[in-house]
């Protein structure tokens, strides 16, 4: 019998899953239906803050208004369609099409537009035709957006324990960012997603890492989420930063204590012990994902406490992107090869709670997949052939 009659088929991934076809069919059929993470509201600190996004293939301008609300909008004019703001992410006091002028207030409302008076014999109402609205949710300060119109609410789609926890995990203080840093990977976005949910690379890729954290409880939840424990040990690290790590815990968190949030598709969520990171990515095609990074701190830190924060994220979470880059652009420089007709996802009984080092994690983010995309297995065939 060979390998791969042996193990059980939805433990496979055929290699067709990475391919330009399948990104058009499941930028349709999942990113375009589930909740995206775009940014973190203290990235909106005044009225008139705003981000511009590509967000499966739509261009989005998400805005914090005069009244203190943010909202998100398809960054695309009324009149013929141009990009209303082409900055990635700014100050405005509105938003000016630069085509034929049509102008937007920061709520998305049509403020004004050139020789208005040659619309009135239409009937012509301005209240009309402001930027079609994207829905979007804050969730204890992480903003989300979702362009299906028809999806589950927000909390439908964490499901009801991963929504408690988190509420008191995150929901516990009022977070800023006070580092951002994005890389542009060389990869398909469903290998980071892969790549955050398999603990068997751990001890090669993360050594000193893993020294610190070794394998640890996690549990599946509902509609492709899972949660990591973690525990922290003394590690790899200096004398000064086991004292720092021992200090300030988040609230909500029991010292030397925090989670790993997966969240599907593509979003990792962590508080862990006394520092907070947020890793998103955005699929740019096939072959390359945005994977952004942001390091938080509770709004009110004093300067020591922040000190302290910023030297445990420094010494426990700030490699760990640059060592994954490294093996995720030599997997995609491999994966399409004749040589590779599938990826093995085959460690470990198929279980819902387990220890970090088997595969249920990643076989639960392509059950969620095939789910979506209304196939059977783990690869992807255009209809009809
Ligand atoms: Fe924007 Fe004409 S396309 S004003």
């Amino acid at each position: 019998m060979s390998l791969q009659a042996a193990i059980n088929p939805l433990w496979l991934v055929h290699k067709s899953v990475y391919s330009p076809e399948a990104f058009v069919a499941e930028r349709k059929d999942v990113l375009r239906k589930v909740w995206l993470f775009v940014a973190h509201e203290s990235e909106f600190p005044e009225a008139g803050s705003f981000v511009a996004r590509e967000i499966a293939g739509d261009p989005v301008l998400i805005s914090r208004g005069a009244d203190g609300r943010i909202r998100a909008f398809y960054n695309t004019c009324r009149h013929r369609g141009a990009i209303v703001a082409s900055q990635e992410q700014g100050t405005a006091r509105a938003f000016l099409c630069p085509y034929h002028n049509w102008s937007y207030n920061l709520d998305g409302s049509l403020r004004a537009l050139p020789g208005a008076e040659a619309y009135e014999v239409i009937g012509f109402r301005k209240e009309d035709f402001g930027l079609a609205p994207v829905r979007l949710e804050n969730f204890c300060g992480l903003l989300f957006v979702c362009l299906d119109p028809d999806a589950p609410s927000i909390e439908a789609f964490f499901g009801e324990e991963l929504t408690g926890l988190m509420r008191r995990t995150l929901g516990a203080a009022r977070y800023e960012v006070y580092r951002k840093d994005v890389f542009d990977v060389k990869a398909n976005w469903k290998m980071l997603s892969e790549n955050w949910r398999d603990g068997y690379h751990v001890p090669n890729v993360h050594p000193k890492l893993a020294k610190g954290m070794p394998p640890q409880r996690y549990k599946l939840t509902d509609n492709g989420h899972c949660i990591q424990y973690i525990t922290y040990g003394r590690g790899f690290v200096a004398d000064d930063v086991w004292e720092a790590t021992q200090k300030h815990a988040l609230p909500g968190l029991e010292p030397l204590t925090g989670f790993h949030f997966h969240l599907f598709p593509g979003l990792v969520i962590q508080p862990l012990n006394n520092q907070l990171q947020i890793l998103s990515q955005r699929p740019v095609d096939a072959r390359s994902t945005i994977w952004e990074r942001r390091a938080l701190g509770v709004v009110g830190d004093t300067p020591e406490v922040r000190e302290t924060r910023v030297k445990c994220w420094t010494a426990w979470s700030s490699n760990q992107v640059a060592e994954d880059i490294v093996v995720l652009e030599l997997q995609q420089r491999g994966i399409m090869s004749e040589g590779m007709p599938f990826s093995i996802m085959a460690r470990g009984e198929e279980v819902t709670e387990g220890i970090r080092g088997d595969d249920n994690r990643m076989r639960q983010f392509w059950n969620r997949w095939r789910a979506m995309m209304g196939v059977a297995r783990n690869e992807w065939r255009p209809h009809g052939t």
